[in-house]
């Protein structure tokens, strides 16, 4: 083992699930080749309807070659994800337990919720869907700020087998127009308005367009289901029970909520008068539990399709492991349950655990840069799970607001969504760690459902900015462009070649995209997108991604869609965007654009494109610079070379070959052309 790993604190404070590397490998090597035992030891502990047969547990195809990819866990057996999260944990007596923490974005608008409290609210909104006509199979789509009720509805899908589609409340009114008609929903979930830190957000306005451009995609939402949240806190003042009240309001905020009678309701009058109790329905292991888009390369969101068993089993474990989460722990993701994060480490895997949570709404600066360890302190976190643009972006604070709380309680603290540098790593592993935490650098995709490449706190050596080794049951291979397998020390393609319960299924309505995007390349494996780097102790280093994606504060979107949107302005001809690195946000939008023949190119031009961007995709799509482009560096086969384009981004004149190119000269010119003298 090289010097610079650090050993993990759970070393010698004995109580860790996996103890050594020894053992990590021992269980590894059983998941791999023994897949089927390995997972229904596992399986035992939750409630089958219908018993799965462990001699036909999992049955797949990853060779497009060979016929269509197929990925199967426990099919046959029935059960119900909701059952198992709360039922079963009340009847284990857990029913007192605090199952979220909610801490709303005004510091002084909290609340908090038992496992049994949860169960009955969303008994009671299973009621409310099965009113409104959705029956099992039926999609619900969800755009809520991060309250209480978005888990409600997330769970009360899943006990009637309805299948939602969430789609996170930062983006635009035109993304959700094409997700709601993409899944079809027959109902939309949402909420009036929240606050982000001193900004009001209208969600319901925005959902209003929404709904309106979703008719030009041919779909009509019959049904918009509205939580009052704005005035939550006033309310909580007036009233002893501070949500869902529907009465003694004392300030009418709601005058301006935008209202279609006959589609429009609010949750609270629906929750009025129905029963709290309803059998879940019982569905089979691979019928659908939940749909969410993920951008695609080509521009067109994927909607990622995950199902029943194999993805409550694996939230499960990979959750208990990689947070080496004990009862009486209180654990902490500051993800958006709109992300995959939020589905799999807000909700799914934690109540599959029994363990209590804090749900925040809102940002890390408000109404100051302590707040999130204000929120530690506060709560007592003993697991933190966020992301490395939101480290990067407070460590710019200095240790300064870290210094004023508590943050003894802390034990393991997960990063996720991009490469974590050194840089961030060190200052969390220091200063909120104090060198006596764990870091997991938890790698994983929408479409892996769950972890796939992780260190294990109490047992794996961590290295910063590496994500170490594979969780059970997942076996990464490196692949060279040819399709050979590098093994030992060496960099390329990282892909799979077995399934994992929590693998994604299909593309909603679409098997054949998710066939020719993560099978095609190289058949026989699952071919995530991502490059990584192999070292002499065995670690992985993930490089980032091998095609033609940007990752933004950790948002996956690809250039395609960005482009296709500058495009779309009157007096564009043509435009390319690439990523360039970003100090917080790891990458960001440096986007080149050539204007019609005889338009200028203007600030104003550059400032309604930024602003159609923003509009179009969403706040976290903002372009960083617009750069004027006479022309894009081509070869003569028309293929836009977009490693000159990222060498322009950053100043670097050391191009390489362009001798392919159709006309050289434009390099120059394009480093002449940079906004930025620098
Ligand atoms: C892409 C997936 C996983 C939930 C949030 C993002 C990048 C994610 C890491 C990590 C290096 C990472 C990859 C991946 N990524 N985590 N720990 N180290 N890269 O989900 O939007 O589906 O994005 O995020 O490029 O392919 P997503």
């Amino acid at each position: 083992m090289s010097k610079n790993a650090y050993l993990p604190y759970y070393k010698t404070a004995e109580g860790a699930y996996v103890r050594s590397m020894e053992q990590y490998r021992e269980m590894h090597k059983k998941s791999i080749e023994l897949p089927a035992q390995f997972w229904s030891e596992i399986a035992v502990q939750f409630h089958w309807e219908t018993p799965y047969d462990v001699d036909n547990f999992c049955s797949y195809n990853f060779d497009v070659t060979r016929g269509p990819v197929k990925v199967k866990w426990m099919e046959g057996a029935t059960t119900n994800v909701c059952y198992n999260l709360l039922d079963k944990n009340v009847r284990n007596g857990m029913g007192d337990k605090v199952a979220f923490y909610w801490e709303g974005n005004d510091p002084e608008d909290y609340s908090k919720i038992t496992y049994k409290k949860l169960l009955e609210e969303v008994c009671r909104f299973a009621n409310v869907l099965k009113s409104k006509g959705i029956v099992k199979g039926d999609r619900v789509a969800i755009y809520m700020p991060m309250t209480l009720e978005i888990v409600i509805t997330m769970l009360a899908c899943a006990r009637i087998g309805a299948v939602h589609s969430i789609v996170f409340a930062g983006f635009s009114s035109d993304s959700l127009a094409e997700r709601m008609a993409d899944c079809k929903c027959k109902v939309l979930v949402t909420a009036d308005s929240v606050y982000r830190g001193d900004k009001l957000l209208n969600i319901k306005s925005l959902c209003d367009i929404a709904m309106d451009k979703a008719k030009n995609f041919g779909h009509e939402i019959p049904t918009c289901i509205v939580v009052r949240h704005l005035p939550r806190l006033y309310r909580s003042m007036n009233t002893t029970n501070g949500t869902n009240g529907s009465d003694s309001d004392t300030i009418d905020l709601h005058s301006d909520v935008p209202w279609t009678d006959g589609r429009d309701c609010w949750w609270h009058d629906e929750m009025d008068d129905v029963e709290p109790a309803c059998y879940p329905v019982w569905v089979s292991a691979e019928d659908p539990l939940f749909m969410l888009y993920t951008s695609g390369s080509t521009g067109k969101p994927k909607g990622v399709l995950h199902t029943t068993g194999g993805y409550l089993i694996y939230a499960a474990t990979t959750f208990k492991y990689v947070f080496d989460y004990h009862p009486g722990d209180v654990y902490w993701c500051t993800a958006d349950i709109g992300w995959i994060t939020g589905h799999s480490y807000v909700v799914y895997g934690p109540l599959a655990n029994g363990a209590s949570s804090v749900i925040f709404e809102g940002t890390p600066f408000y109404p100051d840069n302590g707040r999130y360890w204000s929120i530690i302190e506060k709560y007592k976190v003993s697991q933190f799970y966020t992301a490395p643009t939101a480290i990067r972006a407070l460590m710019k604070f200095g240790e300064e607001p870290v210094k004023k709380y508590n943050l003894d309680t802390l034990k393991v603290l997960g990063s996720v969504g991009e490469p974590i540098n050194p840089e961030a790593w060190l200052w969390y592993y220091k200063h909120i760690g104090k060198e006596r935490c764990s870091i997991a650098d938890t790698f994983w995709q929408t479409e892996t459902g769950g972890h796939v490449i992780t260190p294990l706190p109490g047992c794996t050596p961590m290295k910063p900015g590496s994500a170490t080794f594979p969780f059970f049951g997942v076996n990464p291979i490196l692949l060279d462009e040819s399709g050979k397998e590098i093994k030992g020390v060496g960099e390329g393609y990282l892909v799979f070649n077995k399934p994992w319960p929590g693998m994604m299924r299909t593309l909603f309505g679409n098997h054949e995209r998710y066939q020719s995007v993560y099978f095609s390349k190289f058949p026989g494996y699952y071919c995530t997108g991502d490059g990584a780097r192999r070292d002499e102790d065995g670690y992985l280093w993930v490089t980032g991604r091998v095609d033609d994606m940007l990752n933004v504060s950790g948002h996956l979107m690809s250039t395609a869609e960005v482009e296709s949107v500058l495009t779309e302005h009157p007096d564009v001809s043509e435009a390319a965007v690439v990523s360039r690195p970003h100090s917080i946000k790891g990458e960001c939008l440096y986007c080149f654009v050539t204007p019609n023949n005889g338009i200028p190119f203007t600030p104003k031009l550059s400032s309604e494109l930024v602003k159609k961007v923003r509009e179009t995709i969403g706040p976290f799509a903002m372009p960083d610079v617009i750069q004027h482009a006479p022309g894009l560096p081509k070869t003569r086969s028309g293929k836009i070379m977009r490693r000159v384009l990222r060498k322009v981004a950053v100043n670097d004149r050391d191009v390489g070959d362009i001798s392919t190119l159709a006309d050289e000269h434009i390099v120059e010119e394009l480093f002449n052309n940079r906004p930025e003298k620098t």
